[in-house]
């Protein structure tokens, strides 16, 4: 199939399902200028993966972690929407999707206008004082990361502040997890888009999709190792490639 046929294909796919979801990684977020993780430029090349245990117990890895964080969030909270965000959230609007099922911590699904989505790995608007409680907006961490505060530290208990994110080694958050596995064996068809799925549980879900029988549609730059499962694999940006499947469907109208 060329890529005009693999287009025309998705759109015949997706108007036939009556449950479509969508699986999103970082790749979906690279053309809103935020880096992925595991590609040549991605930020495991600049950047130590901390664990969930090394953040708890180890000041130091928090201290690494915080800079990394210094360093991206002012760019992760000015970050906009891409076409591909666009495009999933007017599938949505179009009645086509039921949800994007998102690793993504960036919000920005959310600000495109989607409204079923599932943070599976957490977000980056709120952090936690794993001792006491306290919440906190991010704006309030930047504030602290803006004095040179290495280890942000509770203002309530001394407490350490984790965002709430979902480091490696971390137990999924339970609600989300059963919401994005239930969705995953319900659905007809599963298009994943901008993951190298090399992550699991995560990974996982168009597997489960997979046996549960649903149909998948693979968009992403590269290839993965889960390729050979799906009947479609576009290896294309993913703004082009969903908004060419948007303008498809508007040309078949
Ligand atoms: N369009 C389509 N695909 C893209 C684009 C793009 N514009 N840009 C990058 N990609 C592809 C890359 O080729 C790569 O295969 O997106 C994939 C991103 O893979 P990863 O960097 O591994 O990101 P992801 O799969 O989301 O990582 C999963 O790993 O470190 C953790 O918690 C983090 O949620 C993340 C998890």
């Amino acid at each position: 199939m060329n890529y005009q046929e693999k287009i025309e294909k998705t759109v015949e796919f997706i108007k036939n399902s009556t449950y479509a979801v969508a699986l999103t990684g970082a790749g979906v977020s690279t053309e809103s200028g935020i880096p992925d993780f595991r590609s040549p430029r991605g930020l495991w090349q600049r950047f130590k993966m901390i664990t969930f245990d090394e953040f708890i117990i180890n000041r130091q890895a928090r201290q690494e972690f915080w800079e990394m964080k210094k360093e991206l969030l002012p760019e992760l909270l000015n970050a906009k929407p891409n076409e591909a965000h666009y495009a999933l959230a007017k599938l949505e609007k179009m009645g086509l999707l039921k949800y994007v099922i998102t690793q993504n911590i960036d919000g920005l699904h959310q600000l495109a206008g989607s409204k079923q989505v599932i943070e599976i790995h957490g977000n980056n608007r709120e952090a936690l004082c794993i001792d006491c409680g306290r919440f906190y907006k991010i704006e309030e961490i930047i504030e602290f990361l803006k004095e040179d505060i290495a280890d942000v530290r509770c203002s309530n208990c001394g407490g350490v502040i984790k965002p709430k994110i979902i480091f490696f080694g971390e137990s999924m958050p339970e609600r989300e997890f059963n919401l994005a596995q239930t969705a995953s064996s319900q659905c007809d068809l599963m298009l994943v888009v901008g993951t190298s799925l090399q992550v699991y549980p995560a990974a996982g879900l168009p597997q489960l999709a997979y046996h549960s029988g649903a149909k998948l549609i693979f968009i992403n730059q590269t290839e993965t190792p889960m390729d050979e499962l799906a009947e479609v694999v576009i290896h294309e940006k993913a703004g082009k490639a969903l908004g060419d499947i948007l303008k498809e469907f508007k040309r078949g109208c």
